[in-house]
């Protein structure tokens, strides 16, 4: 079992909880560890030879190989698996959720009014705001209601259940706060600007505050502040947070269009998010994070890998096609940097590192050459 740092948001497991996720987290490794590289060499020895007798060429690109590979009778059973591992990891973090529901409702309320009245952390949601409908069309990733749908007044469950559920989904890999994706931007960006102190952070599409948490902690003399567009995630990251003592200022905001003064930070961040919009509201996106930033200041996000070959970059994919990612294979093929220029930065500021350098980070395995990153500076 991962480890997972306890704290007064998280439910606890009864043992037939605890051995169901347990087993889901078994099953995962089994299946990423010692089924999926059978993929990779089912592709080079059967699928496709197999591709190049018929058609006298190999494939071009990634969606040429899944047409061949979706017809592979190995790829069909890792494929189900994996997808049914999915759904069972949901199954296995939401019923302890649901069964301690109430009582996670009233921890978040009684730690949201010790924020009130020690007026560090904040949270101002916002029940107008539109949800994107790259949100409301699908339940991103398979969970069960996405990231914002509320079951139940003052709710927090979507939190409870991602926060859990990241945690088995990447076996532990994500850190004991799920502090992995703050870790790697953090540590790129003292790579890249070692002198840079920030003392104005906004976190883009900070879910659970994860990895807002992280920012907080290194930069102890700043101002954190995470948006996102789902309720839900948002009072269960105020309560996560206050219950580890980290204040950031969380409020329901579109980071397409925030309510942020121009030039209001000298960093902002996001990480894991960009691959969850759409087309359109990317460079939306990328021209807010100019707006809010300062002269000067930096922009940096983190996202999914790419992979480098078109079987690799098939793989990837898998997620968009089964794990309602809708988005992510788009991703693979935009120029990021081109859409940084169209929300108003300037060529020579962006950096666009896709693999990037080695990183002083503890998961080094997932640190390294795997996800991506952008890094702007506001002229
Ligand atoms: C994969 S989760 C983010 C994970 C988190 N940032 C981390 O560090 O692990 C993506 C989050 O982005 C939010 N999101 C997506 N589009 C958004 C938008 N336009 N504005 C604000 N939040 C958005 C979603 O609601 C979701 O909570």
């Amino acid at each position: 079992m991962p480890a997972f740092n306890r704290h007064a948001m998280q439910p606890v497991p009864s043992l037939d909880e605890q051995a169901r996720q347990d087993f889901v987290c078994s099953l995962r490794a089994h299946l990423s560890g010692r089924l999926m590289p059978g993929a990779y060499k089912v592709y080079e020895h059967r699928v496709e030879p197999s591709f190049r007798a018929t058609n006298g060429r190999n494939p071009q690109d990634h969606d040429e190989v899944r047409k061949a590979m979706t017809l592979d009778p190995f790829y069909q059973f890792w494929s189900a698996m994996q997808r049914r591992s999915q759904e069972l990891l949901w199954e296995s973090v939401i019923d302890p959720t649901e069964r301690q529901l109430p009582d996670l409702i009233e921890t978040s309320k009684s730690l949201a009014r010790s924020a009130n009245q020690s007026g560090r952390g904040t949270l101002r949601l916002d029940p107008a705001l539109p949800l994107p409908r790259y949100h409301a069309a699908v339940d991103i990733h398979l969970q069960p209601g996405g990231y914002h749908t509320e079951f139940t007044e003052d709710d927090v469950a979507a939190g409870v259940v991602y926060d859990k559920g990241i945690n088995l989904y990447m076996g532990g890999a994500l850190g004991a706060e799920n502090n992995l994706m703050g870790d790697i931007l953090l540590a790129y960006l003292r790579d890249k600007h070692p002198d840079f102190r920030p003392k104005k952070i906004l976190d883009l599409g900070c879910a659970i505050g994860n990895s807002s948490v992280v920012w907080a902690r290194a930069f102890p003399d700043a101002e954190v502040y995470g948006i996102d567009v789902a309720a839900p995630v948002l009072r269960y990251a105020h309560a996560r947070a206050e219950a580890l003592g980290v204040p950031v200022h969380f409020s329901q905001q579109n980071a397409e269009k925030t309510n942020f003064d121009e030039g209001a930070f000298d960093l902002v961040l996001s990480h894991i998010v960009l691959h969850e919009t759409s087309k359109s509201a990317l460079p939306r996106i990328l021209g807010e994070c100019h707006r809010v930033l300062q002269k000067g200041g930096l922009m940096l996000h983190l996202e999914i890998p790419r992979g480098k070959s078109i079987i690799e970059k098939f793989m990837h994919n898998w997620e968009s096609y089964n794990n309602n990612e809708t988005f992510s294979r788009f991703m693979t093929g935009i120029d990021l940097k081109a859409e940084a220029l169209k929300g108003g930065f300037v060529d020579r500021d962006v950096l666009v590192d896709e693999f990037a350098p080695k990183l002083d980070v503890a998961q080094m395995n997932y640190a390294e050459n795997f996800f991506w990153k952008i890094l702007a500076a506001r002229r």
